[in-house]
């Protein structure tokens, strides 16, 4: 990454300082968290989001409910507070379960610490699973490129990058490796309605140098079509043990286009993101959010509304893209094609 001046959470003793990320790409304003309230707050209202933020923040919100010396009940209760934050993204439930073993194997009075310790584990771990993500996605795009001679256009849907993580990204991982490598990319950058994350993804790569283009959610399917984009890479919030991956909502719209065209479409994500208690995308449950989200806009002025404040909405967060329309999967370990997908996971730990 070429930018490492901002971050969007970092530890300070028993505090946490996050990005709001509500607040861009208007202005980079930084909070502080001292207590479980403040990061259940931070995660409901996003200004913490992506799969693997919200459970590294999540973990440190646990550790900061903690006292010197945390009983049972305590740890299961900052837990479920932390669990019934957003449903969707299963990085929340394993970074959860893990505390839960972590601290009640842990003697009571060493509890405290053993949090803070696992928080800061889950954060290094996820900045070497992006770089690995980067560095295998990167292959993809430097085939392509030396196929085609000219620049890869990726297109990606909300915010997979830096911002949604600690540090690189998924989706993003292999465009920030493609400028480290010299292969020049162009990303179709889609605004991703209601909560525009893709304005999160433009703000990144426009710190970091990076052509890219924002386009309307509406656009992405004609561009597909027409032969101006060479893949397209997303993240996950989960994904089912045959593959069915739930994402931000609008992105089972671009695999369809991309499954017409014969254009290949990747998902990056850690091995944490993958859930092999859902069998299926069925089993993945969908957040809906507040119906406010739809009927105004945001500006840097503040919201404006675009529909009566009594307008029937709804609001689901994510939807489910098939594995029949997923070319494969890029995690920490490798790249794997969708229909190989069962096999792998055999070998891999979720945690
Ligand atoms: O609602 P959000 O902004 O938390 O949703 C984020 C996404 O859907 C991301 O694509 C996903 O979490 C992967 S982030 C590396």
């Amino acid at each position: 990454m070429s930018d490492q001046t901002l971050f969007t959470l970092i530890r300070e003793g028993d505090t946490i300082t996050i990005l709001d990320q509500t607040r861009l790409p208007f202005e980079t304003v930084t909070r502080t968290l001292d207590c479980i309230e403040d990061v259940e707050t931070a995660i409901k209202t996003m200004q913490v989001r992506g799969a693997p933020l919200i459970g590294i923040t999540a973990a440190y919100g646990v550790a900061m409910a903690l006292g010197e010396a945390a009983c049972d009940s305590l740890v299961v209760d900052a837990v479920d507070t932390m669990l019934a934050t957003r449903p969707t993204a299963v990085n929340l439930k394993h970074a959860m379960r893990r505390m839960h073993q972590r601290l009640l194997r842990s003697r009571l009075d060493q509890r405290q610490n053993a949090a803070w310790q696992e928080a800061d584990a889950m954060f290094y771990e996820d900045v070497n699973a992006n770089r690995a993500i980067g560095q295998h996605g990167v292959t993809l795009l430097k085939e392509i490129y030396e196929r085609t001679g000219k620049p890869v256009r990726v297109m990606t849907h909300c915010n997979a990058g830096w911002l949604a993580t600690v540090a690189w990204g998924t989706a993003l991982a292999p465009v920030y490796l493609a400028l480290e490598q010299n292969i020049p990319v162009e990303v179709w950058v889609s605004e991703t309605r209601p909560r525009n994350q893709g304005l999160l993804t433009a703000w990144e790569l426009s710190r970091a140098g990076i052509p890219h283009t924002l386009i309307a959610d509406n656009a992405a399917g004609a561009l597909i079509a027409n032969g101006q984009v060479d893949c397209v890479l997303v993240g996950a919030d989960r994904i089912a043990a045959n593959g069915d991956t739930a994402n931000k909502v609008g992105t089972y719209l671009k695999a369809l286009a991309a499954h017409a065209a014969g254009v290949p479409f990747w998902v990056a994500a850690p091995i944490n993101t993958f859930d092999t208690s859902c069998d299926t995308g069925k089993d993945i449950p969908i957040e809906e959010r507040d119906g406010d989200e739809v009927r105004t806009v945001q500006g840097e002025n503040g919201s404006a509304h675009i529909a009566d404040t009594d307008m029937r909405v709804f609001n689901p967060a994510f939807d489910v893209t098939p594995a029949s329309l997923i070319t494969g999967f890029i995690n920490e370990r490798g790249i794997v094609l969708a229909d190989k997908l069962e096999e792998h996971m055999e070998h891999a730990e979720v945690v």
